[in-house]
């Protein structure tokens, strides 16, 4: 497995249950994964060396948890050196490496999303914005985190978006129209010929309470994501959106392989796409992998070998899963490093599944904090109700003088009321 942060705990959690599992390798892993592997200082962008490792130990498959290594061809270089790997290609991975690439699939192939205009230049950019009113959504068109957008809800904080993207990036960027409704995470398993849903889930991407602050790469989740959407709207965004999008992709002759993450709009019209990613959410994963009740390396090696169709269909527990942040002070703008964790295990004790997503031990081998997002603490129970109390419960158990977290996940559906914006 590739990568080391909260939603990478989750999959070697959740493969490590897998009874076909012999042993499993994580690059680089983290304190909470090494309890379920073992972790290997492996370079993950050098793809040589990723390639030699898998063949020296006879590694029967790869995961790739995050985007980085996705988008740049890391999967590619498995594959062609035969092992067999889930995640897509670099080619198929542009539905998350270039938000303008998406946009004009979209666009080719009559996928609902928000309408758009591509721009190179500031001054195309600022011309664009007269053509669409406010609120309008300024997008950077690489990878950002989760931080490359803007919704502007003036003329002036558009321009202002528009001005500072270019100082800064240089790039190019996306304007889009705004779209208005429940945001919601639709999760879809494909093997080139074949595609699956994989759970639903919905994030809470602003830092502070009541989706106030800037946004950040997710500071709670709770799945599934039946408030909003439900089963009638998810098939017809699997028909609407998540087919046409594959069929595309197999037409250019870039299938795509792994699991693709549609994040959703459900708009009055119907729903729409806001954005594609190439992998698990985090911390979505940490929400969606509990609930699911099937043995997930037999499920993601079918997916590796285009034998999804033959896989009986995911099947997930009923009830619900939440997931709270813990992030350290001062994330997302400068998280303070190095802060002292305990009594982890006492939350673990609790009922609740502490992942790590930022933490490392000391040479005193005492778990300190080494990222933004710090641990994501997953209550599970026969509703929403019970699986927020769980895992709220188990964050008081931690002591984390650096951290902080919201204490309003999940709360709004649990109100009946709108939710995030
Ligand atoms: P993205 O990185 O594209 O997922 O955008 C981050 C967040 O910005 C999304 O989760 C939405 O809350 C918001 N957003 C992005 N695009 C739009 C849009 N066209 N209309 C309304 N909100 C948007
Ligand atoms: N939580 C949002 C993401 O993984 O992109």
């Amino acid at each position: 497995m590739i990568g080391g942060g909260g939603r990478e705990h989750a999959l070697a959690w959740k493969l490590a249950q897998s009874p076909g599992l012999s042993k499993l390798y994580a690059a680089p892993g983290n304190p909470g994964i090494a309890r379920h592997a073992e972790c290997v200082a492996l370079d993950v962008g050098d793809h040589p060396a990723v390639v030699s490792f898998a063949r020296k130990r006879g590694v029967g498959l790869v995961v790739v948890g995050p985007e980085a290594p996705l988008v740049a061809g890391l999967a590619d270089a498995l594959r062609a050196a035969d092992v067999p790997v889930f995640g897509p290609s670099a080619a198929a991975a542009r539905l998350e490496g270039s938000k303008g690439f998406t946009k004009e699939l979209c666009a080719a192939a009559g996928i609902p999303t928000a309408v758009f205009v591509r721009a190179r230049s500031r001054e195309e950019a600022r011309a664009a914005l007269s053509r669409f009113g406010v609120p309008v959504v300024v997008k950077a068109d690489g990878l950002a985190a989760g931080k490359g957008v803007v919704v502007a809800a003036t003329a002036a904080e558009a321009e202002e978006a528009v001005d500072r993207l270019f100082a800064e990036s240089g790039a190019e960027a996306v304007i889009e129209e705004f779209l208005e409704g429940e945001e919601a995470s639709l999760f879809v398993l494909a093997d080139r010929t074949s595609a699956v849903p994989f759970g639903s889930a919905r994030d809470h991407k602003r830092v502070g309470e009541g989706d106030t602050g800037p946004n950040t790469g997710g500071m709670g989740a709770y799945s599934p994501a039946a408030d909003v959407l439900t089963p009638e709207l998810e098939a017809r965004a699997m028909r609407e959106i998540v087919a046409p999008t594959l069929a595309a992709l197999a037409a250019r002759g870039t299938p795509y392989s792994g699991v693709l993450y549609a994040g959703l709009m459900l708009t009055r019209a119907g729903p729409k796409l806001i954005e594609y990613n190439a992998r698990f959410g985090d911390p979505e994963a940490q929400v969606v992998l509990p609930l699911f009740k099937g043995d997930l390396l037999e499920l993601l090696l079918a997916a590796a070998e285009g034998r999804l169709a033959e896989a009986p269909p995911p099947r997930f527990a009923r009830g619900a899963a939440l997931t709270v942040v813990v992030a350290a002070r001062g994330y997302p703008r400068a998280p303070a490093a190095g802060g002292a964790i305990e009594r982890v295990e006492q939350a673990e004790a609790a009922g609740a599944l502490v992942f790590h997503a930022g933490t490392a031990r000391g040479a005193d081998g005492a778990l300190r904090a080494s990222g933004g997002r710090v641990l994501a603490v997953t209550g599970l129970g026969s509703d929403l109700a019970e699986a927020r109390a769980r895992a709220y419960a188990a964050v008081a158990l931690i002591r984390f003088a650096d951290g902080f977290h919201r204490q309003d996940i999940g709360g709004r559906a649990l109100a009946g009321g709108e939710g995030e914006r």
